[in-house]
């Protein structure tokens, strides 16, 4: 007999209750509680979030001492007919009339105590993915990237896979992951020299024209500049990957692995960019409230309290675009105290980020237009010559979402701007050339995929929503 899975037997229930059909069921006993003569397994398949009781009875079942037994955790095969439920807590259940342990799990077993805290479950990345938390939170991932997906082609959009590996900073902010296969011990150095161990390494440069690359090369921070290239061409483009920052944040929102959406478009300015992102982030809310319900009601009752009301709001309500010298004033004006007191040209803090979304605006909020000095070489240049073009959309409990700008596209200023501040503008030929021939305004964001998960979930912890989280000092 085939495999039948629970998802399907809940799609299709009114076909398979009462109906007599023999069926098998394959999973894993989350739980099983025994009274002498009946006992109730909890089995879940991993098909579906929900688990389907089956009922093993001592009259229909041969080895029902050793099977009413099972250790939660164990890996089951149950054949049996579904039948409408006696009990109240499930509409349906199955009735078993045969019961194969497969691997009966042992008592050292660590899930099998009910309730353990997130961060003990941290610790055994690959186990947690078996408690309704991070099965809830997984699945939530699983639905996110498939929709972010689904968005953009139904737009149009071109999907480009931008390379893992570069040799540009495109954020210009030096937080590189290395790559090379130059031996760190003795790496060949500039002045034709190679350093023995601890011989002083440092003082002179290493030669990475002997690298693999014949350059120094790194893990991508963002495949914004490559998406450009491509947006020059098809218009509508996004690309969805990992990107890697050796950012010593050990915060609850920064992992040095995570994944971002990055659209790129042609022919549109900052304001084009903000409606995609709110478009995006609305279609996102409104899957999730059609295709999640179980594990959104999950989050609701066990992670936070305001989710699917929450949900249901931001999806309803248009979010605030307010310019950062607006923001500033906001924040001066509101005789809070901050640890650090706002005032123009400082980088926002994670507290003034969040007392405007979460205390003044009450929404996610796009702060637009901030002073070039805090933000990166390609962010468009506005008539004030202190500020560029860009945009950050802010919301309660996370703070920064997406990052985004419209781009530079007159080639002098972009030039005269990386001039400024120093950066080797040998390197960004082919950029400036996406100028040259035949450039076009053009916007682009990163949504950053993790916090988007914490910010639909409530789930709090960065390292909660990534499968194998990597941050500063882990890597398990
Ligand atoms: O604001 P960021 O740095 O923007 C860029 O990288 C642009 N090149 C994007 C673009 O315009 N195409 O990063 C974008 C988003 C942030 O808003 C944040 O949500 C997320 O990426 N992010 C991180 N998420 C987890 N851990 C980190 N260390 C993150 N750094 C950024
Ligand atoms: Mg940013």
């Amino acid at each position: 007999m085939k495999r039948t899975e629970i998802r399907d037997i809940i799609r299709d229930s009114v076909a398979y209750v009462g109906s007599g059909r023999r069926l098998r069921v394959d999973g894993w006993a989350r739980t099983v509680r025994d009274s002498k003569n009946v006992a109730f397994m909890e089995i879940n398949d991993g098909s579906c979030f929900q688990s389907l009781q089956a009922v093993l009875s001592r009259d229909s079942l041969p080895n029902y001492d050793e099977v009413a037994k099972t250790a939660s955790g164990s890996s089951v095969s149950v054949e049996g007919e579904i039948v409408e439920s006696q009990g109240g807590r499930q509409p349906f259940e199955l009735r078993a009339l045969g019961v194969t342990v497969i691997t009966a799990c042992p008592p050292q077993y660590p899930m099998q105590k009910k309730r353990h805290t997130l961060e003990f479950l941290r610790g055994m990345p690959h186990l947690r993915p078996r408690t309704n938390t991070f099965a809830a939170a997984f699945r939530v991932r699983s639905l996110l990237a498939y929709e972010i997906h689904r968005f953009f082609h139904n737009r149009g959009f071109v999907l480009v896979h931008t390379p893992i590996i570069t040799t540009s900073d495109s954020e210009g902010a030096g937080e590189l992951f290395r790559v090379t296969i130059l031996d760190p011990a003795r790496p060949p150095l500039a002045d034709g020299g190679s350093s023995g161990v601890g011989a002083g390494a440092g003082a002179v440069a290493v030669d990475f024209s002997q690298d693999f690359f014949g350059r120094e090369a790194s893990l991508t921070v963002s495949g914004q500049l490559e998406a450009e290239a491509f947006a020059l061409a098809f218009g509508k483009v996004y690309t969805f990957g990992p990107t890697f920052r050796a950012e010593n944040s050990n915060t609850a929102r920064h992992a040095a692995e995570f994944w971002m959406v990055e659209p790129e478009i042609a022919f549109a300015d900052l304001s084009d960019d903000m409606d995609l992102a709110e478009d995006l982030l609305r279609y996102l809310i409104r899957q999730l409230l059609e295709q999640a319900q179980p594990e959104l009601e999950f989050f609701n009752l066990r992670v936070d309290s305001g989710l699917i009301a929450r949900l249901e709001g931001i999806e309803r309500a248009e979010f605030a675009r307010i310019t950062y010298t607006e923001a500033i004033e906001l924040l001066l004006g509101s005789g809070a105290k901050f640890e650090r007191e706002p005032s123009w040209g400082m980088d926002l803090q994670t507290e003034h980020e969040r007392f405007l979304t979460e205390k003044l605006l009450k929404k996610p909020v796009f702060v637009t237009d901030y002073p070039k000095q805090i933000k990166a070489f390609y962010m468009r240049q506005n008539d004030d010559g202190k500020t560029v073009a860009a945009m950050d959309l802010l919301v309660p409990d996370i703070g920064e979402l997406i990052g985004g700008s419209q781009r530079e596209e007159r080639e002098g200023p972009l030039r005269s701007r990386m001039g400024e501040l120093g950066m080797d503008v040998s390197a960004y030929e082919w950029y400036f050339e996406l100028r040259r021939f035949g450039g076009a305004p053009h916007a682009g964001f990163g949504l950053g995929f993790e916090r988007t998960v914490m910010y639909l979930t409530g789930i709090s912890n960065i390292r909660d929503v990534l499968p194998f989280p990597r941050t500063a000092g882990q890597a398990k």
